[in-house]
C-alpha cells in the first residue's frame, strides 16, 4: 500500500518538475540513513515535517548478524550490505603493494590478500568497507561510544563564530538521545529517556589480583601515573563522563557501546523503526533500495538568484552501486525524480556525500569540468581534507591463553604535542590488524592485542574525486597517510606500542614470553626486542596504519576559509534548500571513535533546521 502510494507520489512529481509551483511531496528528503541522517529524519518527523529518508540499503533490523552487536566482524564481512571501497593510503604505488592485506581481483570471482598475486590478478587496493543498509555503518560497527575532545568542538565555535558548538552545548544533544542502560539514573552527563542504549562490559575480573591481564594492567597503571592499586576502580570508570579537563585526563575506563545491556546493538536503525510503528503517526516515509544519483536545482546558473536545491533523482533498485559486491554489470534501475518543498539533507557517509555533491554540480570546478557536469557552484572543498584515525596494533601470541577481559585506556605518549591524551587503546585476547576480505585472522586461544587509535591525526590530506560522471561507479579515495607531520604521528604509536609492550612483560608464567607478530616480529626479552628500533616500528605503522573513522569531506568552516564547505548551520555554501549532515562535516577527526559523535551532530542538525524552518514561509 505504501509502495504503490509512493509511486503515485513520485510520477506526480516528476511531471510537475520545472514550474516553479510545482507540488512538492515532502517537506524534507534526507539521503542516507547512518549516524548523520538516521536520527535527523526521525526528528523531523516527529516535529510534524513531512520527511523522506532514502536509503540505498535494506533493513537487517531483525537479523542477528545486526542485532546482536557480538557480531560485529560478521557483520562486517557480510555481502548483504557491504560496500567495498579499494581505497589508497598515499600517491605511491609502491609503498601501496607493500600493505599486507592489499587486495586484488583474480577473475575467477574470489580475491587474494596479500604481496604474491597470481599472474594475472588486478590490483584492487586497500578493502575500507562501509554499510549499506538502514542505520548505515552503526549497523556493522564495533559500537564503541566516546566522546570527541572538547576541543574538536570548541574549534568550531572558533572557525565559525557559532556557540552552540561548544563542547558544553554538544554535551545537551548527547543527553538527547541517550538511553542509558549502565548508570543509576540522574548522573547529570547522561541522558535516560532517549532513543540510543549505551551500556558498558563486565569489568568485574580487574579485580583478581591473580589474572595475567590484571598484572598486566597493574604495570601499565605504573607506566602511564596511575593507581596501581587501584585496579578494580579504575576499570569501572564511566568513559562519557565530562569532568573539568577530561581530555588531559589518562585512565583505564570501562568501554561503553551503543546497544542495550543484552547485548542488542541500538542504531538509528532502531529509531527509524520506532518512528515508523509510533502510533502517532510521525510524517516519516522510509524508501530503501534505492540509490540517490544527484540533487535537483532550480536556477542551477545562478541568474538572479542563488541555486536552490528542490529535490533528488533516484535509481531504483537494490545493488546499484558498483561497490556493491552483488552488483551485476550493466544493471541499471528506473530512474525518477523527488521533490522537497523545503530542503534536501545529503547523508551519504564521507566517502558518498562528496560523491553526491560533485554529480550534482557542487566542488571543484575543474575536476567537474572534466566529466562535463554542469557546475552550479565551484567549491573545491567537497572531497577534500579527508581525515580518519591512524590505527596499529600490538599484536602477539603467549605461551598460554591470557586471563581478564577487555582493558580499555586512554593515554598520553611522552611526545605529544600538548597535554592532551593522545591514544586510545583496548587490550584483550582478539585479533584486530585492519580489513580486507575475510578479516580477522584467527590466531587461536594464544593470541593477544592493544588495538590504538591515535586522534588528532596531524594529515588530513586525503581526497575523494570523481572517476566518472556516472553515479554508479565508486569514487577514488586517497587518504594520504602521514602526508603532513606524518614524523610526529608516527612517533607518538611508536611510543605507545613501547609503553605496552612494557606492560605486557608482567603477565607471568604461564604466558611469558610474548612471540609478537608486531609491530616488532619475534620473541619479546626482558624490554622490547633488540632488533627492533623505533625507526622500524615507525616503518611499520607508516605502512600498515589502517582506519575505518573517515571524515570531514564536506567541513564546516568559517566565511574565509577556501576549503569550507558548509556554514555552522550544515548549509552548503552558495546554494539554498541543501544540508549536509554527516561524519564528513567534522572539520576535525572527532577523538578516537566518530559514531556517537555523529549522531550528537545530527541530532543538533535537527534543531538547527527546525529553528529554520519556523522561519521560512513556503
Ligand atoms: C567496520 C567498521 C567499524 C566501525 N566501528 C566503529 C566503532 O566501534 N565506533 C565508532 O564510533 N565508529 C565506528 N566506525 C565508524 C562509524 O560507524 C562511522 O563513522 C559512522 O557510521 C559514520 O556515519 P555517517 O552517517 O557519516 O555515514 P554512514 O554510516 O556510512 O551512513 C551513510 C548511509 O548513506 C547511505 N548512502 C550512501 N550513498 C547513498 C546514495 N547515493 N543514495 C542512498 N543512500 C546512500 C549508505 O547506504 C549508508 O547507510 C566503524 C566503521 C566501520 C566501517
Ligand atoms: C579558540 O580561540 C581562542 C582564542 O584565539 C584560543 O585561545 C583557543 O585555543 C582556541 N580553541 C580552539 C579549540 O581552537
Ligand atoms: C581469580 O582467578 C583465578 C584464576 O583464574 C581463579 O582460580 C580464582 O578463583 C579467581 N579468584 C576470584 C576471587 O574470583
Ligand atoms: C529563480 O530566480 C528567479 C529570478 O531571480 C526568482 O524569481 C525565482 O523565485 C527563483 N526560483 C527559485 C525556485 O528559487
Ligand atoms: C640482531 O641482529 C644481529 C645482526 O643482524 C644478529 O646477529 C642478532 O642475532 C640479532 N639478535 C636477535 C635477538 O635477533
Amino acid at each position: 500500500m505504501r509502495y504503490r502510494l509512493f509511486i503515485a507520489l513520485v510520477a506526480s512529481a516528476s511531471a510537475a518538475l520545472g514550474a516553479d509551483d510545482a507540488p512538492a511531496s515532502y517537506d524534507y528528503i534526507v539521503v542516507g540513513s547512518g549516524p548523520g541522517g538516521g536520527p535527523l529524519a526521525c526528528d523531523l518527523a516527529r516535529a510534524g515535517y513531512s520527511t523522506l529518508l532514502i536509503e540505498a540499503g535494506s533493513d537487517q533490523g531483525d537479523n542477528p548478524t545486526y542485532a546482536d552487536l557480538g557480531n560485529f566482524n560478521e557483520a562486517a564481512n557480510d555481502e548483504t550490505t557491504r560496500w567495498d571501497f579499494w581505497v589508497k593510503h598515499s600517491d605511491d604505488p609502491e609503498r601501496e603493494l607493500k600493505f599486507e592485506h592489499t587486495t586484488w581481483d583474480t577473475g575467477d570471482g574470489t580475491f587474494y590478500v596479500g604481496q604474491n598475486p597470481p599472474p594475472g590478478a588486478k590490483h584492487l587496493g586497500i578493502q575500507y568497507p562501509r554499510a549499506a543498509v538502514l542505520g548505515g555503518c552503526a549497523m556493522h560497527n564495533a559500537g564503541v561510544c566516546s566522546m570527541p575532545a572538547d576541543e574538536d568542538w570548541d574549534l568550531i565555535v572558533n572557525k565559525t563564530g557559532d556557540t552552540s558548538w561548544s563542547a558544553a552545548n554538544m554535551r545537551r544533544y548527547f543527553k538527547k538521545m541517550e538511553k542509558n542502560d549502565y548508570l543509576p539514573s540522574g548522573n547529570v552527563d547522561h541522558g535516560y529517556t532517549g532513543w540510543l542504549s549505551t551500556s558498558r562490559t563486565d569489568a568485574s575480573w580487574a579485580a583478581n589480583d591473580s589474572l595475567s591481564q590484571t598484572k598486566i594492567m597493574k604495570k601499565l597503571a605504573q607506566l602511564t601515573g596511575q593507581d596501581s592499586t587501584k585496579i578494580a576502580d579504575l576499570a569501572n570508570r564511566d568513559i562519557l563522563a565530562a569532568p573539568k579537563n577530561v581530555d588531559e585526563e589518562v585512565s583505564f575506563y570501562n568501554m561503553v557501546q551503543h546497544a542495550d545491556k543484552f547485548g542488542k546493538r541500538s542504531s538509528p536503525n532502531n529509531y527509524v523503526r520506532a518512528t515508523l510503528a509510533d502510533p502517532k503517526k510521525y510524517p516519516l516515509t522510509l524508501q530503501l533500495n534505492t540509490l540517490v544519483t544527484r540533487v535537483l536545482f532550480a536556477n542551477a546558473t545562478g541568474a538572479g538568484s542563488l541555486p536552490k536545491a528542490i529535490g533528488v533523482e533516484v535509481m531504483q533498485g537494490a545493488s546499484m552501486y558498483k561497490a556493491d559486491p552483488k552488483h551485476v554489470a550493466g544493471t541499471k534501475g528506473p530512474v525518477s525524480q523527488i521533490l522537497a518543498k523545503r530542503e534536501v539533507i545529503v547523508s551519504g557517509g564521507a566517502f558518498n556525500s562528496p560523491q553526491i555533491l560533485k554529480l550534482s554540480g557542487i566542488g571543484p570546478a575543474a575536476e567537474l569540468a572534466k566529466f562535463n557536469i554542469p557546475l552550479v557552484k565551484d567549491l573545491p572543498g567537497v572531497g577534500e581534507q579527508l581525515g580518519d584515525n591512524y590505527e596499529g596494533s600490538l599484536m602477539g601470541l603467549g605461551q598460554a591463553p591470557e586471563d581478564g577481559g577487555l582493558m580499555t585506556l586512554l593515554f598520553r605518549t611522552p611526545s605529544a604535542p600538548s597535554k592532551k591524551r593522545n591514544i586510545f587503546t583496548w587490550c584483550g585476547v582478539f585479533s584486530f590488524e585492519g580489513f580486507w576480505p575475510g578479516f580477522p585472522t584467527d590466531y587461536g586461544p594464544n593470541e593477544f592485542a592493544c588495538a590504538m587509535v591515535h586522534m588528532a591525526p596531524k594529515s588530513q590530506a586525503g581526497s575523494v574525486t570523481l572517476l566518472s560522471a556516472d553515479p554508479q561507479d565508486v569514487p577514488d579515495i586517497n587518504f594520504r597517510f602521514f602526508e603532513n607531520h606524518g614524523e610526529q604521528d608516527l612517533k607518538e604509536l611508536v611510543e605507545g606500542g613501547n609503553i605496552l609492550r612494557e606492560a605486557w612483560q608482567a603477565a607471568g608464567a604461564p604466558v611469558l614470553p610474548f612471540n609478537e607478530l608486531h609491530p616488532c616480529p619475534g620473541t619479546q626479552g626482558a624490554t622490547r626486542g633488540v632488533n627492533c628500533t623505533d625507526a622500524a616500528q615507525a616503518e611499520h605503522y607508516k605502512l600498515q596504519a589502517y582506519s575505518h573513522h573517515a571524515t570531514s569531506t564536506c567541513a564546516i568552516g568559517g566565511d574565509n576559509d577556501k576549503l569550507a564547505v558548509l556554514d555552522s548551520k550544515f548549509r552548503v555554501r552558495g546554494v539554498t534548500g541543501l544540508r549536509v549532515v554527516d561524519a564528513s562535516a567534522f572539520p576535525v577527526v572527532p577523538g578516537a571513535f566518530p559514531s556517537c559523535p555523529t549522531m550528537m551532530l545530527s541530532t543538533k542538525a535537527a534543531e538547527d533546521i527546525i529553528a529554520d524552518a519556523k522561519n521560512l514561509k513556503l
